[in-house]
């Protein structure tokens, strides 16, 4: 049998307060929300302090691996060569590298170059260009906490049009950061992103999308930028999810590497860039977990 939850009883969050005291108030605000027709996050989705606390730890390893990468990065190396990079430094703090193994996965970091859009699978073979444009997608599991970002990193000598593009699409993710507060929508974020790279002629890229993050590797709710301000998923303290538009410099279109089954790129070959970063919804705004 399942009994509603009494105001004198301990509230879900773990909190150890009572219900009364705790989020009885916050969950009629949400109700009412919902009533009005709008999508609202359930209690899974809500991290408590304690968890945010070893996410925060988790995404100070993802963060080192980025940062270590941007350090080396050069022409030159093989995309096999970030992926040990990556491989010392999460061991090294006693971390797992997410994406190794995760569904078949055979890597510790995705590399996407050019026109590839995303997982990308190092390999001895690719060797980075003069005037390669390339997306490092790093995840971190410590203690069963998860953390996940990606960067662009301008190889040698980009073109203008190469960079503008790796800069808007910089920028649309920190418009959209901009968007994130508790009691406003997922769509405010997806707007502010898709606004700025149709401007600038890009489109992002629709099938492919953020996730919550933390507990899990991909959790609810899935995050989009084709939906609109006040629509999508209502957002409140504690959820955390990433902001990972791929864009696309010619046509969203994309496709699958059928040798592979994993990397994907554009259907009409131009490219395509992406920054991710890691977002927890606080009680005044937001907060970059990891980047
Ligand atoms: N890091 C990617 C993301 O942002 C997921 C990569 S899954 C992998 O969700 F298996 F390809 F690593
Ligand atoms: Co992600």
């Amino acid at each position: 049998m399942i009994r509603k939850l009494g105001r004198n009883d301990l509230c879900w969050c773990g909190s150890g307060k009572k219900y009364k005291q705790c989020h009885e108030e916050f969950d009629h605000r949400i109700e009412l929300i919902r009533k009005q027709g709008h999508s609202v996050p359930d209690h899974s989705m809500i991290k408590t302090p304690e968890q945010i606390e070893k996410i925060r730890e988790s995404a100070k390893v993802n963060i080192e691996v980025l940062d270590t990468v941007a350090d080396k990065i050069c022409i030159g190396m093989s995309t096999e060569d970030i992926d040990r990079i990556v491989y010392e430094v999460t061991t090294r703090h006693g971390a797992i590298p997410a994406p190794l193994n995760y569904e078949g996965f055979p890597k510790s970091v995705c590399t996407s170059i050019n026109d590839a859009v995303c997982h990308g699978i190092p390999s001895e073979e690719e060797i980075l260009q003069d005037g390669d444009i390339i997306n490092v997608d790093a995840s971190t599991i410590l203690n069963g906490y998860f953390s996940d970002s990606s960067r662009m990193f301008l190889i040698g000598n980009v073109s203008e049009e190469n960079k503008k593009l790796v800069e808007v699409v910089r920028e649309s993710v920190y418009l959209g950061l901009e968007q994130v507060k508790p009691w406003g929508f997922l769509g405010d974020m997806g707007q502010a992103v898709n606004d700025h790279v149709k401007a600038h002629g890009y489109s992002v890229v629709r099938e492919i999308g953020g996730h919550g993050v933390g507990i899990e590797f991909h959790e609810e709710p899935w995050v989009g930028y084709t939906t609109k301000r006040g629509t999508d998923m209502l957002l409140v303290p504690g959820m955390m999810f990433t902001i990972e538009p791929m864009v696309n410099m010619g046509r969203p279109e994309i496709f699958v590497d059928e040798e592979n089954d994993w990397t994907v790129y554009t259907e009409d070959g131009s490219m395509s860039a992406q920054w991710e970063i890691q977002v927890l919804v606080t009680e005044d705004g937001h907060e970059i977990i990891s980047y």
